[in-house]
């Protein structure tokens, strides 16, 4: 029996494997149930009194090789195993620059951010979208001039599918899932067929604004308006509404910003007017609200929408749309955020 013992204590000691196969096949011979060891062990009961606790001790000291030398089999393939799977050869030998927040993405965040504080949810639509979502829901007749405002893309052979042309779109596909109070804003995409120029881009983005409930007022519009401004432009901020019209809202109005440039006096970006233009709003119209579920004689609104874009030019002086759509890094490594 020593014998034996001392023979298995030598082979185990030159065990070697290349693979993880091999050495599973190792461990069924020498530990499994039915393997060398184990079959020692059950000899056991045949050695005599006197040699037992010798062969006792002879046979647990091979049982320990046996399973630290399979051990370590497995840590040196695994470790082998890493060392080649984490060698990526396509990479490139330069140091690889860390990338930033693009400035749209960025403007985004925080707008969403201060919106949230009010208490609006994100909402989100789809960018290819009907007809119905994007113009008549929102009250624009067949054929009111109304649609010529947004020039539009459709789907090839079928006038009813769209891209949309703002994400005023979700806000009637949320009015339709859901009853008041909604209080919610849906950044997206959106496409117009205009021709690209410093001011304008076939897309852009926007974030839309809407709250439902029971008596909502103009003033609640206008508040929300004034914390929106000085959170995002700086707390001497004021604002000024001028009429304007929209087939969704009524009545309408569009929100300029004292510039924040010149704080007023009059400078190249407000066009020496002291103002900037920055977004639209209204309180809903009653039409919308009926044509989604929600009843006009209980319930009332106000929506707002504005474009990413515009902002962050003005937030970080950018003098040409495009630039935001050239990914050119030297551009976008100037924009670092907390977003
Ligand atoms: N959807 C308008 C546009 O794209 C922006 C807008 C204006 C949205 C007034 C509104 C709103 O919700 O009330 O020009």
């Amino acid at each position: 029996m020593i014998e034996k013992i001392n023979r298995l204590l030598d082979e185990i000691e030159h065990l070697s494997a290349s693979n993880a196969d091999e050495i599973e096949a190792l461990r069924i011979k020498y530990l499994s149930k039915k393997g060398q060891i184990s079959l020692l062990m059950d000899d056991f009961r045949n050695v005599p009194s006197d040699q037992k606790r010798e062969v006792g001790m002879r046979l647990n000291e091979l049982k320990q090789k046996a399973q630290s030398k399979i051990r370590s089999l497995k840590e040196q393939f695994t470790h082998n195993y890493n060392e080649i799977s984490d060698i990526d050869l396509t990479r490139t030998s330069f140091p690889i620059p860390l990338g930033t927040r693009h400035p749209v993405n960025i403007v985004k965040e925080e707008i969403c951010d201060i919106f949230k504080r009010l208490g609006f949810s994100i909402a989100e639509g789809p960018e290819i979208e009907d007809d119905w979502h994007v113009f008549s829901s929102l009250n624009f007749a067949e054929d009111h001039p109304a649609r010529d405002m947004q020039d539009t893309f459709f789907i090839q052979n079928d006038p009813q599918i769209v891209l949309r042309t703002h994400t005023s779109s979700v806000q009637t596909r949320v009015m339709e899932q859901n009853q008041p109070p909604i209080r919610i804003i849906c950044p997206g995409r959106v496409y117009r067929n205009e021709a690209i120029s410093a001011r304008a881009h076939c897309l852009f983005h926007q974030v839309e604004a809407l709250y439902v409930d029971k008596n909502v007022s103009f003033a609640d519009l206008k508040q929300a308006l004034l914390f929106f401004a000085k959170e995002m432009f700086g707390h001497d901020t004021r604002i000024r509404l001028r009429p304007s019209y929209f087939p969704f809202t009524e009545p309408s109005a569009e929100m300029d910003i004292s510039c924040h440039i010149c704080g007023g006096k009059g400078c190249n970006i407000c066009k020496n007017t002291g103002w900037v233009e920055i977004l639209g709003c209204g309180m809903v119209d009653p039409n919308v609200l009926d044509n989604c579920g929600i009843d006009s004689k209980i319930y009332s609104g106000y929506a707002l929408g504005m474009g990413i874009e515009r902002i962050a030019m003005l937030k970080y002086r950018i003098n040409d749309i495009r630039l935001l759509f050239e990914n050119d890094v030297r551009f976008l490594q100037q924009f670092q955020s907390a977003y």
